[in-house]
């Protein structure tokens, strides 16, 4: 899922997209600087030389070619809601940052001269102007006084729409920190559920269980969630019940091991598991499961 920045010039969509991207790990992009490397000359000279037309029609290709990012944190020219069609290629989640023009007019101060809309018209007159139609395009509208406050507000309607990942570990995987530490690293399972849960896109459900039919149970009840990461431990090598009950669940599926069960001993080369998920990764020792949690991250809409 996108989420798009709407607003006033200078309103501070740019600088919001930057530090959320840094929060969140999600890649953002300006609008404006896709359209000057597109036309190969500056917003003033576009105006200037091929007039706003023009302009628009280059803000509208740039929009459409970030159809095809699954997540991407985007900040809009201020005139993207000129074009009422714009909203339809605008698909995820759009955030009007209403900020006061006090506040604008402290921004736009020292870049008075790369808004080239400002030279015809006073910041009030504009605000009238597009106020209804910031509305028309958003899902939600912030108030925007400083960023810290801001990120607050996004952070929780985000937190709002988190899709939810299961996480199941089976039999003697609570033992981890205790087994061989060549095989499986030196983290406990606490440790490692600790490092996902930095991956903050999504909220997550931990199970552990050394019990075949206590994990069944678990993959039978897991259709509500929006992805799956299963380390089924020995049960990868011995359970067609846990292949069968993964093979009725119909949502993306990670397989995990810690260790590389395919260049271990000759009993762990077969597998009940892979050919029933989506996706493997295995031999990163705990960073086999951020692995697995990107790997989501890249096919789930996470926004
Ligand atoms: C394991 C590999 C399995 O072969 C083993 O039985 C485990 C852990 C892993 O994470 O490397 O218990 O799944």
């Amino acid at each position: 899922m996108r989420l798009y920045f709407i607003g006033m010039p200078g309103c501070g969509k740019t600088r919001l997209a930057k530090e959320l991207s840094l929060k969140t790990g999600i890649n953002y992009v300006d609008i404006d600087q896709d359209i000057i490397k597109l036309a190969g000359m500056s917003i003033e000279d576009i105006f200037k030389i091929k007039g706003e037309d023009y302009f628009r029609s280059l803000e509208t290709k740039v929009l459409e070619s970030y159809q095809t990012q699954k997540n991407l944190i985007i900040s809009c020219g201020g005139g993207i809601i000129k074009n009422k069609d714009n909203k339809k290629l605008m698909k995820g989640i759009t955030v009007f940052l209403d900020t006061p023009l006090d506040i604008i007019k402290n921004h736009l101060d020292s870049s008075i001269n790369v808004r080239p809309l400002l030279k015809e018209k006073s910041l009030e007159e504009l605000y009238e102007e597009r106020k209804e139609a910031y509305l028309y395009f958003c899902d939600y509208r912030i108030e925007h006084h400083n960023y810290e406050d801001s990120i607050i507000k996004i952070d929780k309607i985000l937190h709002s729409r988190k899709k939810r990942i299961l996480v199941i570990n089976g039999p003697n995987l609570n033992m981890l920190g205790k087994r061989n530490k060549d095989h499986y690293g030196s983290k406990t399972l606490q440790d490692i559920n600790n490092l996902i849960l930095d991956e903050k896109y999504f909220q997550y459900t931990f199970y552990q269980s050394n019990h075949e039919g206590e994990i069944i149970d678990k993959i039978q009840q897991a259709f509500s969630f929006d992805g799956l990461i299963i380390n089924a431990g020995a049960y990868t090598h011995t359970s067609i019940a846990i292949h069968d009950a993964l093979e009725i669940l119909n949502i993306p599926k990670v397989e995990v091991h810690l260790s590389d069960p395919d260049s271990r001993e000759e009993f762990r080369h077969i597998n009940y598991i892979r050919s029933v998920c989506d996706y493997t990764v295995k031999g990163l020792k705990e960073q086999s499961y951020i692995e697995a949690v990107r790997y989501l991250k890249n096919i789930i809409n996470v926004l």
